[in-house]
């Protein structure tokens, strides 16, 4: 029998039950721009404009925070069923974002990585993203992992498809399959999974995000929508993983 905790690149069961305080790992699914937006009688574009703001705030937060990595949902692979105007303004905001900030998230030492499929982006869209990843490839203050054109089911398909290749060529022995080597095949395969999941805006679900890697995340979900968010919102979720008893099934404390 496999032990997923012997060998996975997991933090959470890595640390055992005695976990830290401090998630190594916070990921936020940003959601509520939209209604921000129509709550000020404003277009649904000023909500992502709003919510780029707060990304900078977070990412403020995380790193005084001493937080090591921080993965922000900004658009999953369900997003491209929105109207092709909106699916505009949110990749005109994205090519904005890396094509003028990049520069100074690196020199804050801010480390980019990006899971999604980046391919039904604009060919200059990846190439930008491309070139964050490897502006940034050296820092180590902060992992910031983009979740563009993600998909959690995806992501477990892909990885699943690389396993079967690899078996095929015979670089891997199906029979020694483990979750720890599965893991190795998923877009996240260079970071730990996350410790800690926020969502803004009320919602209490997880809409298609890293499926696989939240199995003992601790969940927080806030009434605030990401417009909103702030370094408040992000200490508060940490006091509440602080608070949580994480068990990874084993007996609870006495
Ligand atoms: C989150 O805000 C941004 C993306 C999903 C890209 P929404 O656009 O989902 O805002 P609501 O949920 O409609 O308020
Ligand atoms: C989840 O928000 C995706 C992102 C925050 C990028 P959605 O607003 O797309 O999720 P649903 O449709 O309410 O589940
Ligand atoms: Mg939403």
């Amino acid at each position: 029998m496999t032990t997923s905790g012997s060998t996975a690149p997991v933090s959470g069961l890595d640390r055992g039950r005695g976990a830290p305080a401090l998630p190594a790992h916070v990921a936020v699914i940003m959601d509520g721009n939209g209604r921000w937006a129509a709550a000020r009688g404003l277009p649904r574009v000023a909500g992502h404009r709003a919510g780029a703001e707060a990304v900078r705030r977070c990412i403020r937060a995380a790193i005084t925070r001493g937080v090591g990595c921080l993965t922000l949902y900004a658009f999953s692979s369900e997003n491209w069923r929105r109207t092709p105007d909106e699916v505009a303004d949110l990749t005109a905001l994205l090519r904005y974002y890396l094509r003028h900030k990049v520069a100074e998230l690196c020199r804050e030492g801010v480390r980019i990585r990006i899971i999604g499929d980046l391919s039904r982006f604009d060919a200059d869209v990846r190439d930008e993203a491309r070139r964050a990843e490897d502006m940034t490839a050296a820092n180590t203050r902060l992992t910031l992992v983009l979740a563009l054109s993600y998909g959690g089911r995806a992501d477990i398909v892909q990885a699943a498809a690389r396993v079967a290749f690899a078996a095929r060529s015979g670089t891997i022995d199906p029979a020694e399959l483990d979750e720890a080597l599965f893991s190795r095949f998923l877009l996240t395969a260079d970071v730990p999974d996350p410790d800690l999941i926020v969502r803004t805006s009320g919602e209490c679900r997880l809409s298609n995000f890293l499926l696989w890697q939240s199995a003992y995340a601790e969940l927080v979900f806030i009434e605030t929508l990401w417009p909103d968010f702030d370094e408040h919102h992000f200490d508060a979720a940490l006091d509440m993983f602080a608070r949580r008893e994480r068990r990874f099934g084993a007996r609870p404390a006495l």
